[in-house]
Parts: C-alpha cells; structure tokens; sequence
C-alpha cells in the first residue's frame, strides 16, 4: 500500500528502449499447468508481478512445491500435492485462480475452487469452462461462491464452445490431455498465451496440435515429465509501450516481443499516424507530428485485443477528430471514461460505443480503475500538461513489472507516492 499512487509530470516526449517482460497471462496458465507433472518443472522469464505472486501463493497452498530461484525463475514440482482446495483472500481477487480446476481436475479428477474474480469488467462467467469438463464427464457445481468439480473418469470429447474463451480454451485443454483418448475442442481462442500453453503442456509430453487455430485436437496421455520452459513475452504490455509512444509524441524502442503478436496494434497505430518498424524481436514505435482519428472494434485474436482498449483509446483522445471505439468483448470496460474526462477528454459512451472527438489532456487527479484501464490513466497522465497523480496502482502492479522504473528510463518524469487512503489503512490496521 505505501506505493499506491503516482505523481506524473506530463508533456513531455518519452524516447529511448523498452525491455519487456514475459507475458502474464501465458505464465498464469503456465504455473497451474506445471503442478500436473510429479517431476521438477522450470518455468523462466515469468513477469515479477502481484497476480504471478499470488497464484504462485495459492499452488504452495495445495502442498505442491513452487520454489522461487530469483525474481523470475521458478522450480515447480506437483508431487507433494495432497489439498485439492484452492481457496484464499488473493485467490477471490484474482481471475486466473480458475485454471487451477482444470489442472486439478485433469490429474486428481477433484477440485474446489473459490469462485474467480479479477478486474471488474463485465460479468465474466464461466459457464464455458464447467460445460467443457462436463463434456470430459465430470459433475460441476457452484455454492457457496466455490467451484466443486468431480470425475470418476474424464473421457476425449467433442466441444464446441458457444463463444470464444482464453480461459475456457486453456483450463479444458488442460483437462483434456488426462483424458481417455482424443478431444476436439472447437471455436477455441487463438492467443498468443493459448498457444503458449499448449507449447508448455506438449514440452512436458502432451499431445496437443493446433493450438493458434480454431479446433484444437488432444490426444490424452497419462503422465506428464519435468520440462524447462520459457514464458513469450507479453504482448499487452509491448501494446502499452507502443501506445505510450503515440500518445507522447516520442520514439521508443521496444524490445523483446514477438513482433507477429503486435500486428493487430502495429497497423492500428499506423492508421493514427505513427511510423512502425518491426526488426526480429523489437518494434520501434515513432509518433506521427500528429495524430489521426480512427475505428477501433475489440476482437479476440487476431484481432484488436481488449486489453489494449482503454490504452488506444487515450492515444484517441489526442487525435485530430473523432474515432469511435466499440468494445465486443467485456460489456462494463469503458469504466475508465469517467476518469479520463477529469482531464479534459470528450468522449460519449453510448452502449457498448465509445465517441471520441480528439484534442487535448490535462493533468488531474484520477483513480486506476482496474489494471489496464489503469496503465491507460498513466499514458494519459504523461501525455497531459500539468500535473496529475493517479491512485490505486496496485491494479497496475498486477500485470505490468517494474512499472515506474521502465517509464522513468524512457524520460518519465513519475514517482510513487503515499495516498492518504493507504495512510488510512494503515493507521487503522496498526
Ligand atoms: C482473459 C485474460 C484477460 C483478457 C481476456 C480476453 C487472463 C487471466 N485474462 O480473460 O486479460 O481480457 O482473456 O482476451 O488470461 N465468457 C463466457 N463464458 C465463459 C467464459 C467467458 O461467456 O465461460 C465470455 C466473457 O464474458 C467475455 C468473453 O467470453 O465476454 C471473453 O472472455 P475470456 O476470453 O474467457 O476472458 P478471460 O479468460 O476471463
């Protein structure tokens, strides 16, 4: 709590190079995945950030080993696993929790899981999930806000999920690689940490092919081996960087990534004006002299990721006319909105619509609503003239590592502060 806001000088362009981390959402599924092996399992270049922490918390709690070696290597080891109950105060706040089902589920046919929560975006079910299991020929059950999940015998299946799910996809094909002969997924996701996870479950010896594309085949094995394995970088925080350039009118070089995972942000940002060049594992992000407005509609991969929303649309907010952004994927993510007009934005959401009619942002004192909307807040902050403090940026810690510090290496004239609600608490807690 004693780093809870952000005091930001903005207006002034960020320039210089950008290392990015490894991807957070590939390396959550990926940590959960490992537990299924009783053999030592590395996973390397994990993001040093709160959600890694806290579900690295909640595999320890089932007995298995997670061994930290440094910030970003850990040992896991499933074989000690003797509590099939995944249940704390960090297990509720976070989303991922939930492929601790399909891991627990696909090797001891029993899981209790605390319901998932995450960043409050829409409704976020996940109905997809327990009918994929259900296929598999498990009994699904939700009380109590847990998640029971139980199977004699989990048997190869076909599964066409209803609408396109990351989570759906990984926690049943985690399943699904202990069952009994082959399952078909279809109308699966095609991100870069689904096929990720796929990539981590076949090292340790799954049988899983086409991982990226819409059906995914598995071919159920028994056991899983030990296996060292390095998460991809991330793509949502390279798509913040390059974000970051636009909306400051610098040039930064970001590094690290998979550049095929940032088209879909690239030709965006090329539409708005800025020059892109893509090199084999870095994409130099130079502003335009200014910036164009577009159309921008979420969609899953490959299409414009929601979790780059709140963050284009702040580079929008500078642009010379009036962009619209619709949101396909999350109904409640223009949350955001409300905080970006302290700062002198104009944006209509009607819907599932935003309007944004571009000009210029000035400092304010703004609150990170959830973890990107947040990142979106600090783009903006930066961008603005003046001043601006942003508050509650322990959302932002959970997905972005070292946060201030990459930003203070490209210029950023940002420091942590101690907001007076976090005084508060303390105080009140002793
Ligand atoms: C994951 C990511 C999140 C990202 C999202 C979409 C993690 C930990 N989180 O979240 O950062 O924003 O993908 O790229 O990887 N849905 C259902 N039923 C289900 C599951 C989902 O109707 O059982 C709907 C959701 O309400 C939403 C859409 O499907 O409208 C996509 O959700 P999903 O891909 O499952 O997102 P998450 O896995 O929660």
């Amino acid at each position: 709590m004693d780093q809870d806001q952000f005091t930001i000088k903005g207006g002034r362009p960020l320039i210089g190079e950008v290392e990015i981390s490894g991807a957070k959402n590939a390396a959550l599924g990926i940590l959960a995945a490992s537990i299924m092996s009783d053999e030592d399992v590395f996973v390397r270049n994990l993001p040093d950030v709160s959600d890694v922490r806290m579900l690295l918390s909640a595999i320890k709690g089932t007995g298995a080993t997670a061994e930290q070696l440094n910030e970003h290597e850990v040992r896991m080891n499933g074989s000690s696993i003797r509590n099939y109950v995944v249940d704390d105060y960090y297990i509720r706040k976070m989303r991922a929790g939930y492929y601790m089902l399909g891991a627990l589920l696909g090797k001891y046919h029993y899981a209790e899981v605390a319901m998932p929560g995450g960043c409050t975006i829409g409704s976020r079910p996940i109905d997809q999930h327990l009918k994929g299991f259900e296929a598999l020929g498990a009994r699904t059950k939700i009380e109590n806000s847990m998640v029971f999940v139980e199977a004699k015998e989990l048997n190869g299946a076909h599964v066409f999920f209803d609408s396109v799910s990351v989570g759906a996809t990984i926690n049943v094909m985690m399943a699904a690689t202990f069952a009994n002969g082959r399952t078909v997924l279809e109308n699966v996701a095609k991100e870069p940490h689904v096929v990720d996870v796929a990539n981590f479950l076949n090292s340790m010896g799954a049988r899983i092919k086409g991982a990226g594309t819409d059906k995914i085949r598995i071919e159920g094995v028994t056991s899983l081996h030990g296996s060292d394995y390095t998460v991809i970088p991330d793509q949502i925080e390279a798509g913040t960087f390059m974000a970051l350039a636009a909306a400051t009118k610098g040039d930064i070089l970001v590094r690290n990534v998979i550049p095929k995972h940032l088209e879909c942000i690239s030709s965006k940002l090329e539409e708005i004006g800025c020059r892109i060049r893509a090199y084999d594992d870095a994409v130099r992000v130079t502003a335009g002299e200014s910036l164009h407005p577009t159309r921008i509609k979420t969609l899953p991969y490959p299409g414009f990721p929601t979790d780059m929303q709140p963050q284009i649309s702040v580079v929008l907010s500078l642009a010379n006319g009036t962009s619209v952004v619709t949101e396909t994927i999350f109904e409640n993510r223009f949350k955001y909105v409300d905080e970006l007009k302290r700062m002198g934005a104009t944006i209509t959401v009607e819907g599932n619509v935003a309007i944004i009619k571009g000009g210029s942002l000035k400092g304010a004192k703004t609150l990170a609503p959830d973890l990107r909307a947040g990142a979106a807040l600090v783009i903006a902050a930066l961008a603005a003239d003046g001043e601006s403090v942003v508050g509650d940026v322990h959302y932002i810690l959970r997905g972005y590592e070292k946060f201030k510090e990459k930003l203070q290496k490209l210029g950023a004239a940002i420091e942590s502060g101690i907001s007076r609600e976090a005084v508060e608490t303390v105080v009140k807690n002793g």
